[in-house]
């Protein structure tokens, strides 16, 4: 048995591998370098999708712009009962009033309601108004304007896509391996896509960014940061941002994200020094994780330069799993398709350790 799964190979896919003795990311035929920054979110789906869903358009943004708009009516049931709970719940509970199916239009829906749900229910439990999608602007220009009620820069839109893109898919992660069993199962794509959500929403998983932001806030100070973190770890806390199962070396995505925050931040006045103080607190952490566990390969993973990026884009931190889902459900969609197309029923066995029955008496 293999405690957490590790190296087993549950599944064959054609959608992305994770090298993680090289460091190295390819989705699709394409290395993370050569996407981030450059391809769109719609370019990454246009990708994803390609050959899993038969009448994809050749343009795939007015039918996702269309679609954006269609699942806004979900965002008039937001009360206050879904806004006392935490943004990734709310949004994953407005998913759930979507129609299960397996068709491009259930995809398409599904793609457009984490980027549609986030920015009404952030705005909803600040007190004011959700702002309609508009269908004629990009996904990550739009996703931002629902947030502000206001045009975002094209900078600002192409820092989202270099995020969205970074993230959109990774192997087997444990959310898209969530998704993989439950589409096994031909519950719908709508099933998969909330399995998907919830596994996300771990901290082990994508729930870590908005912790980061908390640890830098806690550390104050550059000067701080060794003690603040040897403090941690003596209290038998994770450093959250650092770590990975399959990366032994530092993850590509955390240097694609690290860039677009530099190129995002140079020169504008949005927080001047936050990155340098970033980078500082992340060395004390990769000496002190390599001064503690010299056997582990302990680096930065992908949600460090997450919580920093998404900070400069103005989402709130309890925002940020729910930014993630906006870029992984493009994953989360192909895969349940490439697992419907050719999967068996996914079924592991288990080992029983339990105590032998009694004989009756
Ligand atoms: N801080 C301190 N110690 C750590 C950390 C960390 N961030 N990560 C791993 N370790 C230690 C563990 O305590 C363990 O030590 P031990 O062998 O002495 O008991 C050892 O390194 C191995 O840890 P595992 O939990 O076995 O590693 P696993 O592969 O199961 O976990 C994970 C990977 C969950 C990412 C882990 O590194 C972690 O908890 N990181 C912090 C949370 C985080 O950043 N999550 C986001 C991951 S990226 C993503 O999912 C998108």
């Amino acid at each position: 048995m293999s405690d957490g799964l590790e190296n087993v190979v549950a599944a064959e896919t054609v959608l992305s591998e994770v090298d993680g003795l090289a460091g190295r990311l390819v989705i699709r035929g394409r290395s993370l370098d050569d996407l981030a920054g450059r391809a769109t979110f719609e370019d990454v789906v246009q990708l994803l999708f390609d050959g899993f869903y038969v009448d994809l358009p050749a343009d795939v943004a007015p039918a996702l712009g269309a679609a954006r708009v269609d699942v806004f009516a979900q965002v008039a049931v937001l009360d206050a009962g879904l806004l006392a709970l935490d943004p990734v719940e709310a949004m994953r509970a407005l998913t759930a009033r979507l129609p299960d199916g397996d068709d491009l239009s259930t995809a398409l829906r599904l793609l457009a309601a984490p980027a549609v749900f986030i920015p009404a229910v952030v705005r909803a439990g600040q007190g004011l108004a959700p702002v309609a999608p508009d269908a004629t602007v990009t996904h990550s220009a739009d996703i931002l304007r629902m947030l502000r009620g206001a045009a975002p820069t094209a900078e600002e839109a192409r820092a989202l896509d270099a995020y969205l893109v970074t993230v959109s898919d990774h192997g087997l992660n444990a959310s898209t391996f969530a998704a993989r069993v439950i589409a096994s199962t031909r519950a719908g794509l709508t099933s998969a896509v909330l399995g998907g959500i919830s596994a996300l929403k771990g901290p082990l998983h994508g729930g870590a960014p908005g912790p980061v932001i908390e640890m830098l806030d806690a550390i104050g100070t550059p000067g701080h940061a060794r003690a603040w973190l040897e403090q941690a770890l003596d209290s038998g806390e994770r450093l959250m941002g650092f770590g990975h199962r399959i990366y032994k070396v530092r993850d590509p995505r955390a240097d694609a994200l690290k860039g677009a925050v530099r190129r995002l931040t140079q020169g504008s006045n949005v927080a001047p020094g936050r990155l340098a103080f970033a980078e500082a607190v992340e060395r004390a952490a990769l000496d002190i994780l390599r001064e503690r566990k010299p056997d582990r390969s302990l680096q930065t993973n992908v949600e460090f330069y997450t919580a920093l990026l998404l900070e400069a884009l103005a989402f709130p931190p309890a925002a940020f799993t729910g930014v993630f889902a906006m870029g992984r459900v493009a994953g989360w969609l192909a895969h349940a398709r490439e697992q419907l197309a050719g999967g068996r029923l996914i079924r592991p066995q288990s080992v029983y350790v339990g105590p032998a029955p009694r004989r009756a008496a």
